[in-house]
């Protein structure tokens, strides 16, 4: 049982990521205000229904106990909040727990969806700059679309994983694979983590132009 914790929890993506996870983990479900992480446990654990893991398994907490308490974060607030949440953060963080960014560099222009990098890094980048280096950092779930997490229906899909250190690419794909219809695969370093913060982009101009819903990537090989 590991402790996952998430920053900004209450979205669509750590509801539904919260939700997988509490199956197999203890989920701190982090929020900027612990009432807004309660009610969105509620909102869980109506829509879902009566199930012992919904009620033991996750606990609403603010973002600071998240880090607190956990040995994996998941960071799942929007790109353009992603860096100053960790830099307030950044002295909560300890040494052996991995920090995992779903953060995808998406952004609106005109009819098209493109990707915004204030910068020339990517967000998993510029986090790299603020946290402490004891603490390993990967780039995961910018693929995969939150609402088939949290249907529980047919869920299958690659998810891309960026990280300097292979033990953390390891330890991330141990808790994917805990999701069943969801395979790790190993993309390289974080050099390479604008390439996954960019397919977002991709994603949703394919879906929204040829009508498909929940468009994700997955890797035949043959
Ligand atoms: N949605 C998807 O299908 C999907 C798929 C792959 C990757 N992603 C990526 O995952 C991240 C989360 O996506 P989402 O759709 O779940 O986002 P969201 O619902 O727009 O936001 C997630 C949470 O971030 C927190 N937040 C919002 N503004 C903030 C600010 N200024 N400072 C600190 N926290 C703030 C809020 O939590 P509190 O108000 O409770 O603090 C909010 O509930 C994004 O970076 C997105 O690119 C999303």
């Amino acid at each position: 049982l590991t402790a996952v914790g998430f920053l900004g929890g209450t979205g669509e993506l750590g509801m539904a990521l919260s939700l997988q996870f509490s199956k197999t983990h203890q989920v701190y479900l982090g929020s900027r205000s612990v009432e807004k992480a309660t009610a969105a446990i509620n909102t869980i654990r109506q829509e879902k229904g009566p199930r012992d893991y919904l009620q033991s398994q996750l606990i609403p907490v603010d973002n600071e106990e998240a880090v607190r308490k956990s040995d994996v974060i998941l960071i799942t607030v929007p790109h353009e909040s992603a860096v100053e949440t960790v830099q307030n953060l950044a002295h909560t963080f300890r040494q052996g727990q991995i920090v995992i960014s779903a953060v995808a560099a998406v952004t609106k222009s005109g009819e098209d969806f493109v990707a915004d990098f204030v910068s020339g890094k990517s967000y998993v980048e510029k986090i790299r700059e603020i946290l402490p280096p004891a603490v390993g950092l990967a780039a995961a779930f910018q693929t995969v679309p939150a609402n088939i997490l949290y249907k529980e229906k047919e869920i299958s899909a690659d998810v891309l994983v960026a990280a300097d250190d292979f033990s953390v690419f390891e330890r991330a794909a141990s808790l994917i694979n805990d999701i069943q219809g969801l395979r790790p695969l190993y993309l390289g370093s974080l050099k390479l983590s604008g390439e996954v913060e960019r397919l977002t982009a991709l994603l949703l101009n394919v879906g929204k132009r040829n009508k498909l819903k929940s468009p994700t990537l997955k890797f035949p090989s043959f």
